[in-house]
């Protein structure tokens, strides 16, 4: 393959992913994990601030994550949660072998404004994302409501200036699984605008 037509095989291949929203079977192995953690860093990053980490669950870590997810929705909205609401939460933590929380730890004192130090660290959970999918895992970026909460915070040892931007289950893709298709219509319509000729 030349090197343009594998240029194109790219794009077409970044273009033709979907995520994988519920990624179960197995996690990546630890190689291909420290694989998918380094090419993370190689976001776009001003001023080589680095202003990302990450902290994986695995295991029974999943039960920690669970424990501070339900402990985030009572402090959230109260403890009088219904039980389909705690097993909600609950869930979020078995859905994938592995999610990796995704943590932005901008400096203020930095010349580089902290909203592009967090925009670099959010570069870094799309990157991780694209990553696993090139090795052939299932990936996606999911969120939830209790992100700032104590327990939450707490669980991924965040300071003052951090920020949770959410976390990327990953995992492996059930066999037969048929691709998603992409949203219908010009993903361009409305969203670009044109200077010049
Ligand atoms: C910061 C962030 C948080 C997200 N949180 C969720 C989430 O909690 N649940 C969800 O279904 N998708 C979430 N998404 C979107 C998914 O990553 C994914 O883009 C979405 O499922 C669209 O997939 P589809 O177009 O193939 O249907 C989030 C995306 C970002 C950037």
């Amino acid at each position: 393959m030349s090197g343009p037509e594998r240029g194109t095989a790219f794009v077409e291949r970044l273009t033709a992913r979907r995520p994988v929203p519920d990624p179960g079977g197995a996690a990546p192995s630890p190689a291909d994990l420290e694989r998918i953690l380094a090419a993370a860093t190689t976001v776009p990053d001003h001023g080589r601030l680095r202003p990302w980490r990450f902290v994986v669950v695995e295991g029974a870590g999943r039960d920690r994550l669970a424990r501070a997810l339900v402990a985030g929705l009572t402090e959230l909205r109260g403890p009088d949660q219904s039980g389909a609401a705690v097993a909600k939460m609950d869930k979020k933590a078995y859905a994938a072998p592995c999610a990796v929380l995704v943590v932005a730890s901008p400096d203020p004192g930095a010349s580089v404004a902290v909203w592009e130090q967090v925009a670099s660290a959010a570069c870094t959970a799309y990157a991780l994302v694209l990553a696993a999918t090139g090795l052939g895992y299932g990936a996606v970026w999911k969120s939830a409501a209790v992100l700032g909460t104590g327990p939450v915070r707490e669980l991924a040892g965040c300071g003052p200036d951090e920020q949770l931007l959410g976390w990327v289950y990953l995992g492996t893709p059930p066999a037969g699984r048929t691709a998603r298709r992409a949203p219908a219509g010009d993903p361009l319509e409305g969203r670009v605008t044109r200077l010049g000729g």
